[in-house]
């Protein structure tokens, strides 16, 4: 790939749509950072309740954004959010995380704290010399990238989505989070017009990473 042809990939969809697998496979072939901007809401709902600070105090989650450190660290082609000294693991995909994630990322203050540093990953991945970003979440294509080269959403049954969360071992509550995500008023959950939707319940992994990258190459032409 010629250094001008730096592409941002944006992939949007519901609770376990998808997405991160795909991502992960699509930064593998195409030389792109991988960012899940899912996981930076959940590092901040878990930071937010380990100081024992309900997720309906906005009052107190608003003070806290005012003294906290972000920054990130660069694991192999993914970008991963730290938080202070600290890089928050698995614990940000335990059943209070998922409980909680979704009531905190309607706070219109978290989602102006994180929107430039989101943003920022694009000079990160242009300095450190990858042929481009692929960001995955639910507002990457609508508000993070809105001028992303491609734009993708997600979407499988919801009865194949709790099925893939069970096999990781998950417990979460899919319909619940994805009505929250829509019905927010701040950046919702939404199929965005030009945004291509693509079903992932019938298909594998690989079938729907070679799908996308087929687009992505062609479309690079
Ligand atoms: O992708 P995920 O399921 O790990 O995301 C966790 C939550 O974070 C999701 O329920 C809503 C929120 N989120 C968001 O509001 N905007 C994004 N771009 C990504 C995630």
């Amino acid at each position: 790939m010629k250094k001008e042809d730096f592409i941002i990939v944006a992939i949007d969809g519901g609770a376990a749509s998808g997405k991160s697998s795909t991502s992960k496979i699509l930064s593998d072939r195409l030389g792109l950072l991988y960012v899940n901007s899912g996981s930076h809401y959940r590092a901040l709902t878990w930071a937010i309740l380990q100081r024992g600070i309900p997720p309906h105090r906005v009052d107190k989650i608003e003070a806290f954004l005012k003294f906290l450190e972000v920054d990130y660290k660069i694991k192999g082609r993914e970008a991963h959010m730290t938080l202070g000294a600290c890089v928050p693991a698995e614990e940000i995909r335990s059943p209070e995380v998922n409980q909680a994630v979704s009531t905190i990322a309607a706070i219109r203050a978290v989602r102006k704290f994180l929107l430039p540093r989101q943003r920022s990953y694009v000079e990160v991945a242009r300095q450190h010399a990858f042929d481009g970003l692929i960001m995955e979440g639910r507002d990457v294509g609508t508000v993070i990238f809105p001028e992303a080269d491609f734009r993708f959403f997600l979407l499988a049954d919801e009865a194949e989505r709790t099925r893939r969360r069970q096999w990781e071992g998950q417990v979460d509550s899919i319909r619940e989070r994805d009505r929250l995500d829509k019905e927010r008023k701040t950046a919702p959950l939404i199929h965005s017009e030009g945004a291509i939707k693509v079903d992932t319940t019938p298909l594998t992994l690989q079938e729907v990473a070679d799908k996308l990258t087929g687009i992505i190459l062609a479309g690079k032409k």
